[in-house]
């Protein structure tokens, strides 16, 4: 169970002692992200892994408000002990899954991924969790399912961002099921070997490192398993911005701005921009899943 994910990143590769590696070392270290960026004359910092600072102070995380501040500020009011799951839809197993029952039964393991908001800034994070495919096997999926759809809590007086329509609540995802089962796809319950701060999605969020931050939807309380495409809070707010894909592709600008470019948090705001490379440099693993698509359509 423990072992299918293909680990991108590793220590050696981030942490800020790397910082000066040489460009060799550096090749061998990420050829599994097949960073086009190092071919160039890039920066280790590039690899570098973003501070506890940067990675809970500076979140989307509208059920506290939209300010990048405002989770900091206001998610610890959020109460997550006790938390469920309720799994349901095409599973032989639905019901209502106690959250420390379920991390029980987990292998967690620690995964460095590369974070790239559609905003276009980009962050490199170490988070524990484990596979979704784990979690959905343990419901047990049935032949009909063919896609997921993820529900965030909704409890207003602990969220205070949801006593605003800034949009439809609870917040809602969804992938396709090869998408949830691929195994860089993980349910994460912790960064930096902690516990998930509250502002970072507390206890269990989605992690899915190919596409947009927004699909990597907090504090989950919801999982079904549908046979129709589910709805996104994003494409329902504004579907000409935001399709229900959403993979990082530099090649296909958002409307308002370009794509083929990122800011890494924590380089300072007048950092080089680094080119943003397709899937997140995660082509190598996923691009298989969208073979015959046109990702300019879906996108
Ligand atoms: N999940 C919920 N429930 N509400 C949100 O507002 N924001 C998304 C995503 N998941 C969001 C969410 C966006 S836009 C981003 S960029 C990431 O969370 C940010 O995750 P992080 O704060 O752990 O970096």
């Amino acid at each position: 169970m423990a072992h299918r994910w293909k680990n991108d990143l590793s220590w050696e590769d981030v942490t800020p002692e790397a910082v000066w590696l040489n460009r060799r070392q550096l090749m061998v270290g990420t050829v599994g992200l097949g960073l086009a960026a190092i071919a160039g004359s890039t920066f280790a910092s590039e690899l570098e892994l973003n501070s506890w600072d940067d990675i809970t102070s500076y979140n989307n995380f509208y059920e506290f408000g939209t300010d990048k501040g405002d989770p900091k500020r206001y998610a610890g009011d959020l109460v997550t002990n006790p938390w469920q799951v309720e799994i349901d839809g095409f599973v032989d197993r639905p019901g209502i899954y106690d959250f420390e029952d379920i991390i029980s039964k987990m292998t967690i393991e620690e995964r460095i991924y590369r974070f790239r908001c559609v905003e276009a800034w980009s962050m490199v994070i170490p988070w524990s969790g484990f596979e979704l495919a784990d979690l959905l096997n343990l419901a047990g999926l049935q032949s009909e399912a063919r896609y997921v759809a993820f529900e965030t809590l909704y409890r207003p007086e602990q969220m205070r961002g949801q006593r605003f329509p800034t949009i439809k609540w609870p917040y809602v995802e969804g992938l396709r099921l090869d998408e949830a089962m691929h195994p860089l796809t993980i349910m994460a319950t912790g960064l930096y070997q902690k516990p998930m701060p509250n502002q970072n999605g507390a206890p269990i969020r989605l992690i899915v490192p190919w596409k947009y931050g927004f699909k990597s939807i907090k504090s989950i309380v919801k999982i079904t398993l549908t046979d129709v495409q589910p709805p996104t809070s994003w494409n329902r707010l504004q579907p000409s911005e935001y399709g229900f894909y959403s993979n990082v592709n530099p090649t296909v600008d958002h409307p308002r701005w370009s794509q083929a470019t990122e800011r890494k948090v924590g380089q300072g705001l007048f950092a080089r921009r680094i080119p943003t490379l397709m899937f997140n440099g995660y082509e190598e693993e996923v691009a298989h899943l969208y073979e015959g698509m046109d990702l300019t359509e879906n996108y």
